[in-house]
Formats: structure tokens, sequence, C-alpha cells
């Protein structure tokens, strides 16, 4: 399976998203998308700041190829736990998780032992995780279907990891067969190409490039 992923991050508020969702909404509906999106066995996953989630969710609720998601998802299970956002409050709303995220890693002090419990939690309440890593030193579960490989310096810099490097990660992190292999970092619509032309990359992770619906057609355009 394939999958294409919008990181909105903190850059979208409430009326840009509604602007991009206009734009979208009227696209895939124009283009019968999702029926495309089926015969491809493709999935996109908005993953919109947690205030914007049950937005997003709602009008994508029609869909069974245009899914949410959530950028991170609480350690914690349940309780008092002022301001955390768990997977059981999650799981009305979002089908995946992004979680270990560089930017979360190194400006919110994410560690491994909360990742561990973080997948737990995805998993526990039916919600995919999307795990990042930067390098072969974060650690690969063998029980995370989608891993995404994100190079710190390729991130919102502009200069998107050479194929070459990104193959030779994938076979660095040795990865269980059935792993959705997913790339990320300054995707766009010019250099996308060059990563499905190899055959060895199963779907983005898209900062910059998804911050306009219509950068973000282009990339599904790309896919199919
Ligand atoms: P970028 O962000 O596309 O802007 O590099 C990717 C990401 O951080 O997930």
């Amino acid at each position: 399976m394939k999958l294409l992923i919008a990181n909105w991050k903190a850059s979208i508020n409430k009326d840009s998203a509604a602007t991009w969702m206009t734009a979208f909404l009227n696209y895939i509906d124009t283009n019968n998308l999702d029926a495309k999106l089926a015969e491809k066995n493709t999935t996109i996953v908005i993953c919109p700041p947690f205030p914007l989630i049950s937005l997003v969710a709602e009008q994508l609720s029609a869909y069974t190829n245009i899914k949410t998601g959530s950028q991170t998802i609480s350690s914690v299970e349940h309780g008092a736990f002022t301001g955390e956002v768990t997977g059981e409050l999650l799981k009305e709303y979002v089908n995946y998780a992004i979680i270990g995220h560089s930017e979360r890693r190194a400006h919110f002090n994410l560690t491994e032992e909360e990742i561990s419990k973080q997948l737990a939690n995805a998993s526990a309440n039916n919600i995919a995780p999307i795990l990042c890593v930067r390098n072969e030193q974060d650690t690969v579960r063998p029980n995370v279907t989608f891993i995404a490989y994100e190079p710190v310096d390729a991130i919102g810099s502009g200069h998107n990891a050479p194929i070459e490097e990104v193959i030779a990660m994938k076979q660095k992190l040795n990865l269980p067969q059935n792993t959705s292999f997913i790339y990320g970092g300054s995707v766009d619509e010019q250099n996308i190409a060059t990563y499905l032309q190899s055959g060895e990359i199963d779907g983005f992770l898209v900062g910059t490039a998804s911050l306009q619906a219509e950068s973000f057609i282009k990339l599904v355009e790309a896919m199919g």
C-alpha cells in the first residue's frame, strides 16, 4: 500500500484549513479521486493540528482512501494528564498518527521510551502509527507497518535527500518484508518523480508542499 501524507504542522489555521479543504474536496469530487486511489492501493492522509482534526475528519468522512491523521499522540492512556491528547480521544477522528517526528524529538525531548508508549497507545486504539526515523540510530520497531525516513537536513530546507542516499538508508534499516517505506524531507512536485521511478519508495511525508492545496494536488497527481 502507498501513502501520501500531508503534515500541516502548526502552519495552518482554521481559515487556511477551510480554504485548503474547499479546494481539495472540489478536486476529489471532480476527479473521482477516492475510486482512483482504491484502484492504485493508495491512501492519502491529512494531518492537521489538533484543534482542526475533527473538522477535517468530518469533511473526509465520506471517503475510504482519504483519511485523517494526527501529528503525534500522547504517551499516556487516560486520566489526570492536563493538556494531553490520548489515543482514546483521537480514535474517533483519526486512522493514522505520526510518531517520533524529528521536530518532536528535538524540541520536545521525545524519548525512545515515550515513543514505545505512543506506539502502544496508537495500536490499542486502532490507529496506524507512521514511525519517523532520522537515521539508523533511531529504533525501528518490527511491528510498525509504516516507517518514514526523514533526514533532519532535508526537512523544510529545500534540499531533499538524493534517491541513492534514501535507498542506502532503506537497506541499512533492514525492514521486515511487509513494511511500507516512506520518505520525507523537502518532497515537491519537481523531485517526487525520481523517488517514484526508483520503485523503492512506498509513500511520502510532506510538510511545506502540503501547505497549499494546489501544490499538494500536484503530488497527488504525480502518485498516480
Ligand atoms: P518538509 O517537511 O516537506 O517541509 O521538508 C517534512 C516533514 O517534516 O514531515
